[in-house]
């Protein structure tokens, strides 16, 4: 099985990319990062440990991260992912306890306990990942693989006009990490899904009904805690003229690490605007090499949706009803 750290800011999106791990026979996810973003990172942390009582998950490590961006002061989206994160749902409180070390150790513990073996996938900003990195600069040669939710290439971005959340949280983390991978070889370059193609990845409310079906009904208790989730996250997407609909852009990722086929990409070497008054958090690709300098990311350019949404639904689904 493919072990993988998740760093995550649960959020609704990132809850059905924890579910998705959960329910994919071929993962085993041996550390949750809980990191301050959607909602303060306390919060997201309750919301994951509630998230593995409600699956009966067996015994996961879930870490906290730091309570704030490394220069920035923290801002949340409560708008976007209800006042607890979830939405709508409202999960009962969980009993499982958080680890003792924090989420950037935990990232430096695993990788040197599985040398090579572990795939990160980050939906969230990047703070935890860039203090792990200062800690252990040879973090990115013993991963396996990383996938980044993140950035927005074709300078559309959903928190400012060019900057997407998870890079406009903590722009200065998202520029370590990105730094962190100058050297890597084409194999170790992190997969970036940004919003180019996650905003294709819209799960319309047919998709749910699926899901609720493969389940066993409307009256399973996982699918309702989900379907509370993401009716709030639908109804967010109208509310912003984007049509009754949700971007999965944490499950896509999530779909992504376990089987990176699911996409094609092009190299590029990114760097995140740190200094601009309009663009700050905007991430610069270049594409053709005009920086001189090699590339340090693979961007995820194309994938065909319809496959993601028959995995995710038939996973989730086969899970909520087992
Ligand atoms: C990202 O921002 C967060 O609100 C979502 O969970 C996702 O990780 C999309 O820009
Ligand atoms: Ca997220």
């Amino acid at each position: 099985r493919q072990r993988l750290i998740m760093d995550v800011d649960t959020g609704i999106d990132d809850s059905l990319a924890l579910l998705y791990l959960l329910a994919s026979p071929e993962a085993e996810i041996v550390g949750i990062a809980s990191t301050a973003g959607n909602v303060p990172a306390p919060q997201v942390a309750a919301n994951n440990l509630a998230w593995l009582d409600v699956c009966k998950a067996g015994p996961i490590e879930v870490s906290l991260g730091s309570e704030a961006p490394l220069v920035i002061p923290l801002r949340t989206t409560e708008d976007t992912h209800g006042p607890q994160g979830i939405g709508y749902a409202v999960l009962p409180e969980s009993a499982r306890e958080l680890s003792v070390r924090p989420a950037s150790d935990m990232w430096v513990d695993l990788v040197r306990e599985f040398p090579g073996e572990v795939i990160g996938l980050c939906t969230a900003p990047l703070t935890n990942l860039a203090l792990a990195l200062r800690r252990e600069p040879a973090l990115p040669q013993l991963l396996q693989r990383l996938v980044i939710m993140g950035g927005a290439f074709n300078y559309a971005g959903n928190t400012t006009p060019t900057a997407e959340w998870n890079v406009s949280v903590d722009p200065e983390a998202a520029k370590v990490v990105f730094d962190a991978f100058s050297a890597a070889p084409p194999d170790r370059r992190p997969i970036v899904c940004a919003l180019d193609i996650t905003e294709t990845i819209e799960m319309h409310p047919a998709h749910v009904d699926r899901l609720a079906e493969i389940a066993g009904g409307a009256s399973n208790p996982l699918v309702g805690y989900l379907s509370d989730a993401i009716r709030f996250y639908m109804e967010f997407h109208r509310d912003h003229n984007q049509g009754y609909i949700a971007h999965m852009h944490d499950p896509f990722a999530a779909a992504v690490a376990l089987d990176p086929s699911l996409v094609t990409t092009r190299p590029a070497t990114v760097d995140v605007e740190l200094a601009g008054t309009l663009t700050r958090g905007m991430t610069v690709a270049d594409l053709t090499g005009m920086w001189g300098r090699p590339p340090n990311v693979e961007i995820a350019t194309t994938t065909e949706p319809a496959v993601f949404f028959d995995r995710l639904i038939e996973r989730v689904g086969t899970f909520a009803r087992n």
